[in-house]
């Protein structure tokens, strides 16, 4: 058997894999992050899975839940918010299944940055304004950040930021970043996106505030490209620009 840890996007049901949900309509348990996975996800369960909410559950117990289901010969589909790769807590988790003997697979999910830049409508890296995107989040009361990930070495290099986990700190993080990008520089707060009740609120970095009901699950984005206005035109579908697939020379290409 396998565990098979599955991103299962921002929130709405139907922005999951095809990958991820024919695992989960294939597995028997199913281990989920109670707070962020939706329960439209769940309804891909098999009928009669055994399915476990792990948010009240250590480590030590997820383990045994996995061994437990193992040991029957049964796989399990664990399912984390968004995408995987970031803020899961998979790689201990995966570490601990490993030591065990116990096979993982990975899946990926939409991770909740890329909901909330389609919520705004918005490509992140725009020609001459920003081609980096920074997924970063500040300190939390169980997690501190590594030396030099600070925001101020981050917005030194005037990239897109995408701050998780930071909405409670937003004075914090407009007093770190506006010395660098200044008071002009556009915001977007972008609250449980893709779900029914997703809220959007654009700002700049001068005048930016939420209201007190927005206190988690939302994402502060912060960036000239925020504003999507005054970058160039890219050279990918320039006239005169010669590329590979569409050549300008009549000797440069395969058709030509
Ligand atoms: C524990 S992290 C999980 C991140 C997730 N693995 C991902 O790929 O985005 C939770 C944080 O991600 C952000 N987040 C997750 N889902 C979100 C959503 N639907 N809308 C806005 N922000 C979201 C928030 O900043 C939240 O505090």
């Amino acid at each position: 058997m396998t565990v098979h840890f599955i991103g299962a996007g921002p929130g709405a049901a139907d922005l999951l894999t095809l990958r991820g949900r024919d695992l989960i309509a294939s597995c028997p348990v199913c281990l989920y992050a109670g707070s962020l996975v939706p329960e439209g996800i769940l309804a891909h369960c098999p009928p009669g899975a055994r399915i476990v909410n792990t948010a009240p559950l250590d480590l030590d117990a997820i383990v045994a839940e996995c061994r437990a289901a193992h040991d029957a010969g049964q796989d399990i589909a664990r399912l984390h918010s968004g995408d995987v790769s970031v803020w899961s807590a998979m790689g201990e988790q995966i570490r601990r299944l490993r030591a065990e003997g116990i096979p993982v697979s990975v899946t990926p999910g939409v991770p909740s940055f890329a909901a909330a830049a389609a919520a705004l409508g918005a490509e992140l890296t725009l020609p001459g304004l920003a081609q980096s995107v920074v997924l970063t989040r500040t300190p939390g009361r169980a997690s501190s950040m590594p030396e030099g990930e600070s925001l101020a070495n981050f917005a030194a290099t005037g990239a897109t930021l995408a701050v998780h986990l930071s909405i409670h700190n937003l004075a914090r993080v407009v007093a770190e970043l506006a010395p660098h990008y200044g008071a002009d520089c556009p915001v977007a707060v972008v609250y449980r996106a893709s779900w029914p009740d997703q809220k959007i609120l654009r700002a700049t970095l001068g005048t930016v505030s939420v209201p007190e009901e927005i206190e988690r699950t939302a994402l502060i984005l912060v960036g000239p490209a925020l504003g999507q206005q005054g970058f160039e035109e890219s050279c990918l579908y320039s006239t005169d620009y010669d590329r590979r697939f569409r050549p300008q020379r009549a000797e440069g290409g395969r058709n030509g």
